[in-house]
Formats: structure tokens, C-alpha cells, sequence
């Protein structure tokens, strides 16, 4: 494992807390990810199901969780099954869990074999009334393909279909989204290893680098830190590719005076970090671009300033669209005039079309209740941007913020982000 793994007595918590919400008589399934195939026997990574490895801490394929809280027998409270390792997994793949590390890991004393599971299982549905289901529930989720846990769901249907089904995601999203000191732990990691990335390319980007280059500095940065790689795929994007809000490609050559747009972040331990910073790529700002990287400096500054417990989402949005409007005046891209046509007040939006944050966690574009206001523990990213197509200039700057009781705290504070710092580490 390349990660240190979070004390089980995080995921013992977190079965309690799942407990207390789940009906009486009632059981609670959860499935790893499938190992997606690519082609021939090629596989995609193994990245773990969030919600089963926050329930359980187990990061292998081919595993399962129950938690039953009114089992008859408190051996079947918790229950995990795992892969059956034997002599060719063994040569082929290296060891997997034994019984006793899944224990050590997850803090659950009972442990089957994945393949005992449908006899395990069909013995505990009978003694129980609802079945809890999970399923990926986010709102901008494509479903092209069916989980583990869809599979599940549509055989528990055929076989148990006099059992009332319920959803698990309600309770899972709403405690996810407040973390535990274990994971801001390790969401500090993330951003300490991301930092470290953007410190080294600092020292690389220069005129006539493609933008892939600084790509691969990043990932060996990540992977010799401890990380698994990006937490998403990363966007490095220079000159008007900056404008392009999901750009991938990340195939072209930086030309001396554009700007190069960097939005990436090291997973650690399942974790996700997200940063965004915009530098020139030959180590100095234009004044044009000096003033638009103002401007979104000051928003992210005075929106950081009202980040706080019992804040909403939305109303930062309302209030970065009152602030981008603000700027967006002063750098003559909007004008008065623009204001007063009908939905004036929405005329920022055609320079600044996404939201201003989004919560951060296991997943990048973390679960969370919507609506909710924000509380101690949360973590959320804060990422103001002003892409102005005309220009070739799109600048975003992007820092994850922890919600504490008085206020917040930005855990990426250490990443230079003013004008001067980033063109004095460029000139050193
Ligand atoms: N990198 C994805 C995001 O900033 O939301
Ligand atoms: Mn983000
Ligand atoms: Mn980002």
C-alpha cells in the first residue's frame, strides 16, 4: 500500500454513526467497484467504492459489507466478505488481504470469502424487514453502465421482493460531507504533495515546453510522494486553451507571453486535492494579464472572508456574482449598458460560468446534502475564474478550504498564489 492508512477506529466510528441512522430490522449492503476492462485483458486501475471504503477502510476489489445492527447473533452485526486468495493470484498478483489484516484494517471481526456471500447474505435478509441499497445518487453522475451495487439491487428485487429497499445514499452523502480530523489528516497530505508538484513546475514551464511536459513533472511529483496519481484528469492549459473549461488535451506547445492555466491535484489515501494556478509561461505577467488575475485574486480573497459555518453554497454564488460583475466593469469587459438589458445582473456569466466551489472529499466533486449550510468539517474548494475568449486569457484560481467553527481555514495557504511570489520563484 503506498498510502498510511486511516486507524480503523475511523471506520469503526463511522459503522456506528450509519447504524444509529438505519430503520429498525434492517440490513445494509455495500460493493466494491468492479475492475473496469479496457480491451483484450487489459483493466483500468482499481479505485475503490467510495462509500465501502468509508464504511470499511478496505481498499482491494472484490469485497462486500454488511452492517446489520439488529442481527439476533452479534456476529452478524458487521460482516465483510473478501477475495479468497490462492496460489495463482498469489504469483500473479501478490498477496492479498488475509482475514486477520482485514480485521486489523476495518476493525470488523467477521470475515468470509467473497464467494460465501450469497449463502451469508440469504441467511440474514429472512431476519431482517428493509434492505438499505447503495447507489451512485450525484446529480451529474452519467449512467452508462451498471455498478456492483446496481447489479445488486436488481437481484435483490427478483429475490427478495417482499422486502422493503432503501436508499443508503441519503445517509452516506450526509455524513461523507463533514470530515473527520483522520481525513482532513489526509486531505493535508493531498495538498502537500500537490504543492510540492506546483513547485517543481515552476521551475520547468518556459517558453517552447508542451503542456504534457508539465504534466509528467506533476505525476512524478505525486507518485514519489505516495500518491496513486492525479485525483482527476488534470487540465493543463495554455494560451486560450485556458478558456476552455474541461480542456484534457493537454498536447500543446506554451508560447512565450500567453498565460498557462494549471488545475490538477494529487489523491492520497483515496483522498482528493484540487488547486488551480495560473502562471505566464515565460515567468512574467503582462499588465492586461496582471489586471485580470487581480481580479479574480480579489474575488477568491473576499469570498474566503465569508466562508463560514452556516453559509450556503448558493449564497456564496450570489455574492461572487455581485463581486465578478464588480471586476468584470473595472476591466472594461462588461459595460454599463450590458447591466441594464433584461437579466443584466447574470451578464457575468458568459466570463465566469461555473459555480465557485464545490465540497471536496473522497470524491473530487465530493457527496454532500443539497442545500445544506456549511458546518465545522467540511471542505469545500473555493475556485473564482474569468475566462475571456477575446483575450486568449482565462485565468481560475483554486484553494480547498476547511470549515471551522470561526471561520475557515485554507489548507493550500502555503501554495504561492500573489503575482510577486510566482514570478519571483520563476526568475530564481
Ligand atoms: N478540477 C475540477 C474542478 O475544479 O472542479
Ligand atoms: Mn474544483
Ligand atoms: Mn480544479
Amino acid at each position: 500500500m503506498k498510502y498510511t492508512p486511516i486507524n480503523k477506529s475511523f471506520f469503526i466510528q463511522n459503522r456506528r454513526k450509519l447504524a444509529e441512522r438505519l430503520d429498525a430490522s434492517s440490513i445494509a449492503v455495500f460493493h466494491s467497484n468492479d475492475v473496469y476492462p479496457t480491451n483484450a485483458d487489459g483493466t483500468m486501475p482499481f479505485r475503490q467504492n467510495n462509500d465501502l471504503f468509508y464504511f470499511s477502510g478496505i481498499d482491494q476489489e472484490d469485497t462486500i459489507l454488511i452492517v446489520f445492527p439488529d442481527s439476533v447473533e452479534a456476529k452478524y452485526k458487521e460482516v465483510l466478505f473478501i477475495i479468497e486468495t490462492n496460489e495463482h493470484i498469489a504469483i500473479w498478483e501478490g498477496n492479498k488481504l488475509t482475514k486477520d489484516k482485514a480485521r486489523e484494517l476495518s476493525g470488523i471481526e467477521t470475515v468470509f470469502w467473497f464467494h460465501e456471500f450469497d449463502t451469508v447474505f440469504k441467511q440474514l435478509a429472512y431476519d431482517a424487514t428493509t434492505i438499505y441499497c447503495d447507489q451512485n445518487e450525484h446529480a451529474r453522475a452519467e449512467k452508462l453502465i451498471d455498478t456492483r451495487n446496481d447489479r445488486f439491487i436488481q437481484s435483490c428485487k427478483t429475490n427478495y421482493p417482499l422486502h422493503t429497499f432503501k436508499r443508503l445514499a441519503p445517509i452516506s452523502n450526509a455524513l461523507r460531507s463533514v470530515k473527520d480530523p483522520a481525513e482532513i489528516d489526509t486531505i493535508r497530505k493531498a495538498c502537500d504533495i500537490t504543492k510540492d508538484a506546483f513547485a517543481r513546475v515552476l521551475k520547468t514551464i518556459k517558453p517552447g515546453v508542451r503542456e504534457y511536459e508539465i504534466e509528467a513533472d506533476i505525476i512524478y511529483e505525486f507518485v514519489r510522494k505516495g500518491s496513486r496519481g492525479h485525483a482527476y484528469q488534470p487540465i493543463i492549459a495554455s494560451g486560450a486553451n485556458a478558456c476552455v473549461l474541461h480542456y484534457i488535451q493537454n498536447d500543446q506547445v506554451c508560447n512565450d507571453g500567453d498565460l498557462i492555466l494549471m488545475d490538477f491535484g494529487a489523491e492520497y489515501g483515496n483522498y482528493a486535492s484540487d488547486l488551480t494556478r495560473v502562471v505566464p509561461v515565460n515567468g512574467k505577467f503582462t499588465s492586461r494579464q496582471k489586471e485580470v488575475y487581480t481580479a479574480v485574486l480579489n474575488v477568491f480573497k473576499e469570498i474566503k472572508k465569508i466562508i463560514k459555518p452556516g453559509v450556503t453554497l448558493q449564497e456564496l454564488n450570489i455574492q461572487t456574482g455581485k463581486l465578478m460583475t464588480r471586476e468584470l466593469l473595472q476591466l472594461n469587459v462588461l459595460k454599463q449598458e450590458d447591466l441594464e438589458k433584461p437579466n443584466g445582473e447574470q451578464a457575468y456569466k458568459r466570463y465566469f460560468m461555473h459555480g465557485i466551489g464545490h465540497h471536496l472529499g473522497l470524491d473530487v466533486h465530493d457527496v454532500h446534502v443539497k442545500n445544506e449550510p456549511l458546518k465545522e468539517g467540511m471542505v469545500i474548494t473555493l475556485e473564482p475564474g474569468i475566462y475571456i475568449r477575446e483575450e486568449n486569457i482565462g485565468i481560475r484560481l483554486e484553494n480547498d478550504i476547511l470549515i471551522v467553527s470561526n471561520g475557515n481555514i485554507d489548507l493550500m495557504e502555503h501554495i504561492p498564489i500573489e503575482i510577486d511570489q510566482i514570478e519571483s520563484i520563476m526568475h530564481s
